[in-house]
């Protein structure tokens, strides 16, 4: 098992051959646990509308230049057919905490996609109601994701104003709950936060493990210009214990994470894509991931969906997308996994 410091020592290391080490035991792990497919998840993101002011996000409320939009139940369920048709086992219903998706609503529409595909659903809507969490779940929904963004407390008050939890504490105790009512249970940080260090990272690999989680999807910090942290972004990098927002930063954690935590899955995140174009999404492979969740949000929505900037310009049609995943995959040597890719750290509990 891995120590803190010797998490710290990979976080630190700067040496491309050293590295490589890191790169392939974090691989034999993904094999000899995970395999060799990957798992494709269908990403719809319903809506932008959020009541959060979280400062590092371009779709926090104060954010007033953004165009808003929501998805209609029929829109919605049109592109679950398309992921379905691809073959894909998933569909990620991702949304901004807008209260205009009513508890109801989301039930609703979780026993139609349950009604007219075999897709399993995973929710990604933000800090929610137990009762709804619940309500969600006995309709259907087989997963949730939510990231705790950070492993220190400070930090992430810092970065998450007017906070409104409603009834829980923090997010930790979500995730607690989630578990329990028996939900596939996904979070995961964003690496390079100003004012994040490389011990903070460590933690938050430690807290991974610790929290036993079926899924952990992290992803470069990236700054958005409308938002506080986008605008404070230089100033607040202030120590030499400072993580860097990069992709080697990022494949790093990730790779940490499969070897502290072998049976999740781990994504190869849009994010890291963003920030690197050419390797990003196949680096993330190479180095633990065993999931990409490609973006099926329909055009004209998906260029207000703009949590940070540059998700644009990696628009494809769907089909197109797909093909050139595929091409991607066959490229280093590995499949694409039928069926719905539950967790191995899931199935193992039960
Ligand atoms: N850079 C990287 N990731 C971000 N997210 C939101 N804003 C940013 C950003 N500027 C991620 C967070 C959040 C999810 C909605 O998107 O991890 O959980």
């Amino acid at each position: 098992m891995l120590s803190k410091n010797e998490i710290i020592r990979w976080l630190k290391e700067k040496d491309a051959q050293r590295l490589e080490a890191l790169w392939l035991q974090a691989d034999r792990i993904r094999e000899q646990y995970v395999g060799n497919t990957v798992y494709f998840r269908g990403i719809i993101e319903i809506s932008n509308y959020c009541a959060r002011y979280c400062k590092y996000c371009g779709i926090n409320a104060g954010n007033k230049t953004l165009k808003r939009y929501r998805l209609s139940m029929d829109e919605i369920l049109t592109v679950a057919q398309t992921i379905e048709r691809l073959d894909y086992g998933t569909v990620v219903l991702q949304a901004g905490e807008d209260p205009a998706l009513s508890g109801e609503w989301i039930t609703e529409l979780i026993k139609r996609i349950k009604n007219e595909s075999d897709l399993a659903v995973t929710l990604s809507l933000g800090e929610r109601t137990p009762e709804e969490l619940e309500a969600w779940r006995l309709a259907g929904a087989d997963r949730y994701l939510l990231k705790f963004e950070t492993a220190d407390l400070r930090l992430f008050n810092e970065i998450h104003p007017l906070q409104n939890n409603g009834p829980w504490k923090n997010r930790l105790e979500i995730l607690h709950f989630l578990k329990q009512i028996g939900y596939e249970t996904g979070s995961g940080i964003m690496i390079g936060l100003p004012g994040q260090t490389y011990d903070e990272l460590a933690e938050a690999i430690l807290l991974f493990q610790e929290l036993d989680l079926d899924m952990i999807g992290n992803g470069p910090f990236i700054p958005h210009p409308d938002t506080p942290l986008g605008k404070e972004y230089e100033r607040m990098k202030n120590s030499d214990q400072q993580a860097p927002n990069d992709a080697l930063t990022t494949c790093k954690v990730n790779a940490l994470t499969r070897m502290v935590c072998p049976t999740v899955n781990i994504p190869s995140t849009t994010a890291l894509a963003t920030i690197d174009r050419q390797q990003g999404r196949e680096n993330g492979l190479l180095r633990g991931a065993n999931v990409i969740m490609p973006d099926f949000t329909p055009l004209p929505y998906r260029q207000w969906y703009e949590i940070y900037p540059g998700r644009l310009q990696a628009y494809k049609p769907p089909e197109e997308q797909h093909a050139l995943l595929l091409k991607m995959l066959h490229k280093i040597g590995r499949t694409m996994g039928r069926g719905k890719g539950v967790s191995l750290n899931y199935l193992k509990k039960r």
